[in-house]
């Protein structure tokens, strides 16, 4: 069971916080807009968009753009960023949009909390249904860096502005279930804590993503493998 929606609901402001200064969206849009282009997409729907800090670079490169994430907050909040953007709550395991789209992304690695083999199917099924044709990228954990290089605690800090966010994590890897951990997670702001919360997370190997697309009846483009990522590019 995907365990995304209350973290982010409760989260959604530090995380807005912490990762508008973490992430290099600009740089990310700039990437993906090279391989969108070479495949004429006009359109895109981003999954999980959160507060939506990407929408703003594709948006000014000419795409049509709708955001789309489980957590209220994090739309609400995106809302507020980009009044003027089409933003919706709703669930990639069932989509449930009249429109249809060149292309679905699914980045900033919220593929992680589709722990179960059902889950990944559900959400690709759904994103078919929201496309005639067109692209499929998702990002991801890659199961072949974090397994091997896998760190059971894990502590970073940022500073942003007068504040110090710091967060800590304890993982416990669990083999059983797949490429899975389980993650207890604390953020603390100038080290006092602000919001804990225990997820159970999934990083995928090519070797499944390839299987999740075959068995979809959706066509591997490419993987890029690059640390802990892996992006999977999909066509249908
Ligand atoms: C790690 S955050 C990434 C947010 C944003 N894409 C970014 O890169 O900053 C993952 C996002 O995926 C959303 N999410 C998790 N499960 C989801 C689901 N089943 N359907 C739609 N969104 C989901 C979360 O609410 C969260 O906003």
């Amino acid at each position: 069971m995907a365990t995304g929606r209350k973290q982010f609901d409760d989260f959604a402001q530090l995380y807005d916080e912490l990762f508008s200064q973490v992430c290099d969206y600009k740089k990310e849009v700039d990437y993906y807009h090279r391989i969108l282009k070479r495949h004429n997409v006009k359109s895109i729907l981003e999954i999980g968009c959160g507060t939506a800090h990407r929408s703003k670079y594709f948006i000014n490169k000419g795409y049509s753009y709708v955001g789309l994430d489980i957590s209220k907050s994090m739309i609400a909040l995106a809302k507020k960023h980009y009044p003027s953007t089409k933003l919706i709550v709703g669930d990639v395991r069932n989509l449930k949009l009249k429109r249809k789209f060149d292309a679905v992304i699914f980045l900033g690695k919220g593929s992680i909390y589709l722990n179960t083999n059902k889950e990944i199917m559900d959400a690709l099924k759904s994103i078919k249904k929201v496309m005639d044709k067109g692209l499929i990228i998702i990002d991801s954990f890659n199961a072949s860096f974090i397994i091997p290089n896998f760190r059971t605690n894990v502590k970073w800090s940022k500073k942003i502005s007068d504040k110090i966010i710091t967060r800590k994590s304890k993982n416990t890897l669990n083999l059983k279930t797949g490429w899975t951990w389980g993650r207890d997670v604390t953020y603390l702001v100038n080290k006092k804590k602000v919001f804990t919360d225990t997820s159970i997370l999934r990083a995928f190997s090519k070797e499944e993503m390839k299987n999740f697309f075959d068995y979809s009846g959706i066509k591997v483009l490419k993987f890029i493998e690059d640390g802990d990522t892996l992006v999977s590019i999909g066509k249908i």
